[in-house]
């Protein structure tokens, strides 16, 4: 029987559960594999810590928010010199202990960081297979990742929870949202909870803009405003992006104003019934797709079809947001600001 090993790397997010029953499930029912679960992302391949996965262990986990693998931020391939050379010992023990074990693949499910790894570790003749995964949804080669639909929901709550409270006091509620270098999160959440600025790292913004927009709406009887804005805009770095804002804004407008970091929360919990989807069939699929020896490919979504990606063109790409995305240019027709309307 064919042996494989499933990890989970990089930060955590709802359904990575789902993904390696998913995975699991298929390759032990359908095809009859092995399957190893290795413990904290790609440090379990590097330390050979690993435990067997039978398909028991594989049920009551589709539900479950974090990853029962573990993950780490582990990168092997990271340059580290040691006298005057690159330090290769940890490829090296992850290529060893893959020969020892006699794998005949690995699934890495994982966001940019991870692809990047996988895609070495492809390149250096193991059979690899990617799972795209992150609550930021910025993997290059897919239309979506798992994660990104069960942070959408729940940033979006806090945001209709921020309306009331904003409106009983009048005030400004800025609302720092996930996402690393990109504003897919803050956009989606921003639109679906009806924020009145949506601040993203892919368009620059102005204050005057910000400002402006605030003062237009407490004319228009609408004393309070939402700021939704992505942890990646540009700003101080001794200060959060909301902290930035709010002290600009409230010293520019004279409007109290309120600050919210969303944080780790974003990260918690079950996933959506459309993450727990997602990741099965991404889950599914990797498993076909190492019956079908299609290795050094990363399963995605495109058009609303199953397929895959060659590793290598996803490398360490970031998906970033366009700024004349659909929901953009109908959302500005709306009148919600993205800070750059004045110069
Ligand atoms: O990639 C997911 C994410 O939550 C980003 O949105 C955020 O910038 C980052 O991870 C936080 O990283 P860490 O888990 O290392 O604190």
């Amino acid at each position: 029987a064919q042996k494989i090993g499933i990890l989970t790397a990089g930060g955590d997010c709802p359904g990575l559960n789902a993904a390696i029953r998913g995975v699991g499930k298929t390759a032990i029912v359908e095809y009859g594999m092995e399957v190893l679960g290795f413990n904290a992302g790609y440090l379990g391949l590097i330390n050979n810590d690993y435990t067997e996965l039978k398909e028991s262990q594989l049920s009551g986990i589709l539900t479950l928010g974090g990853t029962i693998l573990g993950t780490s931020r582990e990168k092997p391939y990271k340059m580290v010199k040691k006298n005057g050379k690159t330090d290769t010992h940890k490829p090296e023990k992850i290529k060893k202990n893959y020969k020892k074990l006699g794998l005949d693949c690995i699934v890495c499910i994982g966001g940019n960081g991870t692809m990047k790894t996988a895609s070495m570790l492809a390149k250096e003749g193991l059979n690899v297979i990617g799972i795209p995964k992150t609550i930021d949804n910025d993997v290059w080669g897919t239309d979506v990742t798992f994660g990104f639909d069960s942070a959408v929901q729940i940033a979006t709550d806090a945001i209709d929870r921020l309306h009331t409270t904003a409106n009983s006091h009048q005030r400004v509620m800025i609302i720092e949202i996930m996402g690393h270098h990109a504003g897919w999160l803050a956009l989606y959440s921003g639109v679906a909870g009806g924020g009145d600025i949506i601040l993203l790292p892919e368009i620059p913004y102005n204050i005057r803009s910000v400002c402006k927009k605030i003062e237009n709406r407490y004319e228009d009887n609408k004393p309070y405003s939402i700021v939704v804005v992505a942890e990646g805009i540009d700003h101080p770095k001794n200060q959060t992006a909301a902290s930035h804002l709010s002290e600009a804004i409230q010293t520019y407008t004279g409007i109290e104003t309120r600050e919210t970091v969303l944080g780790y929360i974003q990260r918690g919990g079950s996933p959506t019934p459309m993450d727990r989807i997602l990741a099965t069939r991404y889950g599914a699929h990797a498993a076909q797709c190492i019956a079908e020896s299609n290795f050094g490919t990363m399963v995605a979504m495109k058009n609303n079809e199953l397929t895959t990606v060659s590793l290598e063109e996803v490398g360490s790409n970031l998906r970033l947001v366009q700024p004349e995305h659909p929901l953009i240019t109908k959302a500005r027709k709306m009148g919600v600001s993205f800070g750059d309307e004045y110069q």
